[in-house]
């Protein structure tokens, strides 16, 4: 059955193969499954955590184009700036309006950033709040999200629930997650999660030679060439896995175990495959990059279908809550 799909990525910073295969992969096959997708970039979002306004632009700009050189397609889909749709701002209100404080307070989130020694703000604390609002303006029935977004798509439910419970009606949808467990997190050159925030990214956009220098730097353990080696706690492995054909990477494992094979083949091979993956995007990347006007005729489009969605959902909330407008 067809499904409206939603989902969105914060502007801040450059896509990474974490990005891709715990999310815009997914939102890639949404599309060419014949799913009516929206997919927008959070710039509100990334305002509880930035005032760098070049970066923000920069970035925001990064993203979309990043989504159309890896297989949006603006005639199936509808690719926006959550900037756009101030209606879902307005409905973040409303959302805020039946939101428990405890709620929020349990999020583990807006903690966890906090601790990593981000700006403690209103904005940051209510940020599941706008999502909830992000998921809920467009009637969205599935949301593709790595796991970590898990708390905010139960908050999104949570709150659904109790607007149309306290309105007496069905105005808002209530989301399912989409997680795909396979993939649930992306190693970086560290070993833990893949995050701009630890500088331990491999970068989508980045050239061939910059790529091989990051992965060059993928962090190993100190076992000689000659001797045998175990994959299951490589991180080189567990980045090649994602790349590779089942049959190479069982080729590869068996190097590891036999010996004689040293981090830097399988580095070197891990580069090539990060090369040739992304290639072709790369390519239209740069096309994009030449033609600006084609970018915000894009964004244009996908604003206005994206507003008139949010209208019809924010006409429902209003009218049931008893808010008059006068336009
Ligand atoms: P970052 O952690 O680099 O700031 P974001 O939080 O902006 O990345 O993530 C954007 C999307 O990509 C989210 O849906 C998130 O779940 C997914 N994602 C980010 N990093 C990874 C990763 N290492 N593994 C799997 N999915 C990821
Ligand atoms: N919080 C998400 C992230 O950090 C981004 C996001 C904002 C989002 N609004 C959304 C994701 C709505 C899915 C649906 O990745």
């Amino acid at each position: 059955m067809k499904k409206r799909i939603l989902s969105g990525i914060q502007p801040s910073g450059r896509l990474h193969i974490g990005n891709w295969f715990g999310a815009m992969r997914q939102h890639v096959q949404l599309q060419d499954e014949g799913h009516d997708c929206f997919y927008f970039v959070a710039n509100y979002h990334a305002l509880t955590s930035t005032q760098d306004r070049e970066k923000l632009a920069d970035s925001t700009l990064h993203i979309v184009m990043g989504y159309l050189a890896l297989g949006i397609d603006p005639a199936r889909s509808t690719l926006f700036l959550q900037s756009d749709v101030p209606q879902v701002a307005e409905l973040a209100w409303f959302l805020n309006c039946v939101c428990p404080m405890g709620l929020l307070e349990r999020a583990t989130s807006y903690k966890d950033k906090v601790a990593k020694g981000l700006m403690s703000n209103v904005g940051l604390f209510d940020y599941p709040v706008l999502q909830a609002a992000d998921i809920a303006a467009y009637d969205a029935n599935l949301v593709p999200v790595g796991a970590d977004q898990k708390q905010h798509l139960e908050i999104t439910r949570d709150l659904v629930g109790k607007l149309n419970q306290a309105y007496g009606g069905a105005m808002l949808v209530e989301p399912a997650p989409y997680i795909v467990d396979a993939v649930a997190v992306v190693p970086g050159l560290d070993g833990q999660k893949m995050s701009k925030s630890y500088d331990n990214t491999i970068e989508i956009f980045a050239t061939p030679k910059a790529t091989a220098k990051r992965v060059a730097q993928i962090v190993t353990d100190s076992t000689p060439l000659e001797d045998a080696k175990d994959p299951a706690t490589c991180n080189v492995f567990a980045l090649l896995k994602l790349f590779a054909t089942a049959d190479e990477a069982a080729e590869i494992g068996d190097s590891y175990r036999r010996g004689g094979y040293g981090y830097g083949h399988a580095k070197k091979r891990l580069g090539e495959l990060i090369n040739d993956a992304f290639a072709p995007a790369r390519e239209r990347y740069a096309l994009l990059e030449s033609d600006p006007g084609n970018v915000r005729d894009v964004l244009r489009d996908g604003g206005r279908k994206a507003r008139a969605v949010a209208e019809a959902t924010l006409a429902r909330v209003r009218d049931a809550a008893g808010i008059l407008t006068h336009r």
